[in-house]
């Protein structure tokens, strides 16, 4: 929000203060940029780059120009492999690590100083027409090849665990992980509750194949008694695999 009588800044000192903005960003947030020059930056930053480059198309779109704030994402995708739709809100500080395969849809909604990785999809689940596309609230960290999808909201301070699938909203300071998305931490500690035991769900299948495994074995051993031989192959038992789930948690 701009303070009080301060005068709204011209498009150029506007553009010059995002990529003061973007830069610092980076090395903060960033370890390997720290020791980079500014110029090393914007010139081989992809992620910094689209954001750059959306913040132009996004102006551009505001003052319905046709064409150009498409065309220009467009180029951005080719050279950095991040598709931005010019409509999408991005705020202040938005940094893209390493860039490739982000998906911002047009009704997203991203915060400031938000942090994505690779692969990160904002996007929608259908054909619906309207505000289909997340909200991503302030300081909200969203890991590598995530996908959150629908109108959702990605609550303040909130992280999102790599590849992790995010379908529901994400309540503030928490972190998400998974497909689906579940939180593992509420502001720091565990959820607790009837709900909370992610990792280790009923598996129907696994006991079915327990069952079987034990009926076989009985068999074998009813034919060994009945003929004296015992069949041939060892029917081992099915052990379910404890520990970190591949949903997380
Ligand atoms: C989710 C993340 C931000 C860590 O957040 P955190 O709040 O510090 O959470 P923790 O590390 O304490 O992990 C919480 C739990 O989630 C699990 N977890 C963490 N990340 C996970 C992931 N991506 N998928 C599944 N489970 C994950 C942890 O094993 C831990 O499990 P536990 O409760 O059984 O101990 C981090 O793991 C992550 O995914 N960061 C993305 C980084 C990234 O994309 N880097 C790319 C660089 S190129």
């Amino acid at each position: 929000m701009m303070r009080k009588g301060a005068k709204p800044l011209g498009p150029v000192a506007r553009l010059r203060r995002a990529v003061g903005d973007a830069i610092a960003a980076a090395r903060e947030r960033d370890p390997a940029a720290r020791e980079l020059g500014s110029l090393t930056i914007l010139l081989t930053y992809g992620g910094v780059q689209a954001v750059l480059a959306h913040r132009v198309a996004h102006a551009l779109w505001r003052a319905g120009v046709p064409l150009v704030p498409h065309a220009i994402m467009h180029v951005v995708r080719l050279a950095t492999g991040v598709e931005i739709h010019p409509a999408a809100r991005l705020g202040k500080r938005l940094f893209i690590d390493h860039g490739v395969g982000v998906v911002i849809g047009e009704t997203a909604e991203v915060g400031d100083d938000v942090t994505l990785y690779q692969g990160v999809t904002l996007g929608g689940t259908g054909f619906a027409r309207g505000k289909r596309h997340p909200t991503v609230r302030d300081r909200v960290i969203i890991g590598s090849g995530a996908k959150v999808l629908g109108p959702v909201e990605i609550g303040e301070g909130a992280k999102v665990g790599a590849n992790s699938v995010v379908i529901h909203d994400v309540p503030a300071n928490s972190t998400v992980v998974g497909n689906p998305g579940h939180p593992v931490r509420v502001d720091g500690k565990r959820p607790t509750g009837p709900d909370a035991d992610w990792a280790h769900l009923p598996d129907p299948v696994a006991d079915a194949i327990t069952h079987l495994a034990e009926r076989i074995d009985t068999l074998q051993r009813l034919v060994e008694e009945l003929t004296g031989r015992r069949p041939a192959g060892e029917v081992r038992r099915f052990e379910r695999r404890r520990g970190p789930s591949s949903a997380g948690g």
